[in-house]
C-alpha cells in the first residue's frame, strides 16, 4: 500500500496516524500512515528517504512547517500566503506543497460547530506561525472585522499589514481587544504552559464564542478563562486537527472523508 507519514519533533503523541487510519478505513483506501521524528536540519534527507521507500505524501508539523515551505518545489496559493507548509505530496522526486490548517479551522467553525464567520467580528490572539496560517482563510469567509492581537504588538501589526490586501484586518497589542467579539480564537502557545494571554475582560460578552487551537483531555487554560467570564460557547482545536487532516487526505487520495465521524471517535478516545 501507499505510504504516508507525519514528520515533526516531538512526534510520539501525534494523533495524525490514528486520524488517517480511520479515514482510510472509512473510505476503503489502502494506505499506511506513520509518525517519523525529524529534527530541524533533517527534513530534506528524511523526505528523500521516505520518497525512495514508497512514501507518497507527508504531513509536516512543529517545528518544520517553515522548513518545508523553503524545500517545496511547488506551492499552493494558501501555502504561499501562510509562509508555511503542512501537506506535501511526493511526486517523482518533486515536493508539491499545500497548507490545510486554515481550511481545517474554517471547516470546524462553520460545519462542525455552526459558528457563522460571514459578518462576524473576530478576534485572533497570537501572531506566530499558527495565527499566520489561518488569517487568509478567515478573511475569505467574509468577517465584518478581524483584529489580530499579540503580547508583542508589532508582530500582530506586521501580520495585519501582510494580509491587508485580502480584507479588513487590523493588528495591535492584547489591550486593544476591546469587544465584545462574536468569535475569539486563541492561536498562542500560552495554553501549552497553562498560561492565559492578558486580554481585557471586555473582550468577552454573553454572545461570544471562544475557540482554542490547542486541545487535550481537559479544557485548556484559555477555555477555562473564557468560561469564567461567561462565554456563550467553547471549543478546542481537536476539530481543526481532524479538519486539516481531512483536507490533506482529500488532496492525496481524491476522496473527502467524513471528518465529523472521526472527530467523534477521537473525542471518545481522548477521554
Ligand atoms: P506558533 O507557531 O505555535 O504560533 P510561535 O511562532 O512561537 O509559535 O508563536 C507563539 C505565539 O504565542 C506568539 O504569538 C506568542 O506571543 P509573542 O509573539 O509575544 O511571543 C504567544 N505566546 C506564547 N506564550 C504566551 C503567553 N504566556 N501569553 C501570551 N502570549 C503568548
Amino acid at each position: 500500500p501507499d505510504r504516508y507519514a507525519v514528520m515533526g519533533d516531538p512526534i510520539d503523541h501525534s494523533l495524525s496516524p490514528r486520524i488517517h487510519t480511520l479515514f482510510a478505513e472509512q473510505t476503503g483506501q489502502a494506505l499506511t500512515y506513520e509518525a517519523i521524528q525529524v529534527d530541524q536540519g533533517g527534513l530534506a534527507q528524511a523526505l528523500g528517504n521516505f520518497g525512495a521507500s514508497g512514501g507518497r505524501g507527508a504531513n509536516i508539523t512543529v517545528p518544520l512547517k517553515e522548513r518545508a515551505y523553503a524545500l517545496a518545489d511547488e506551492l499552493s496559493d494558501r501555502a504561499r500566503l501562510a509562509g508555511a507548509v503542512n501537506t506535501l505530496t511526493l511526486a517523482d522526486g518533486r515536493l508539491i506543497a499545500d497548507n490545510t490548517d486554515g481550511a481545517g479551522l474554517v471547516a470546524d467553525l462553520t460545519e462542525n460547530l455552526g459558528w457563522p464567520l460571514a459578518g462576524a467580528s473576530i478576534l485572533l490572539v497570537g501572531a506566530g506561525g499558527a495565527a499566520r496560517g489561518v488569517i487568509a482563510p478567515l478573511l475569505e469567509a467574509g468577517p465584518a472585522r478581524l483584529l489580530v492581537v499579540n503580547r508583542t504588538p508589532d508582530r500582530a501589526r506586521e501580520l495585519a499589514d501582510h494580509f491587508r490586501h485580502l480584507g479588513l484586518v487590523e493588528g495591535g497589542g492584547l489591550a486593544a481587544a476591546q469587544g465584545p467579539f462574536d468569535i475569539i480564537i486563541n492561536a498562542t502557545a500560552a495554553s501549552l504552559a497553562a498560561e492565559v494571554p492578558d486580554l481585557p475582560a471586555e473582550a468577552i460578552g454573553e454572545q461570544t464564542r471562544v475557540y482554542d487551537m490547542m486541545y487535550g483531555a481537559e479544557p485548556t487554560a484559555f477555555l477555562g478563562w473564557a468560561a469564567a467570564r461567561g462565554a456563550a460557547e467553547l471549543a478546542d482545536g481537536l476539530g481543526m486537527l481532524v479538519g486539516q487532516a481531512a483536507e490533506s487526505f482529500r488532496i492525496w487520495r481524491g476522496v473527502r472523508p467524513d471528518a465529523a465521524a472521526v472527530l467523534a471517535t477521537l473525542r471518545q478516545e481522548l477521554i
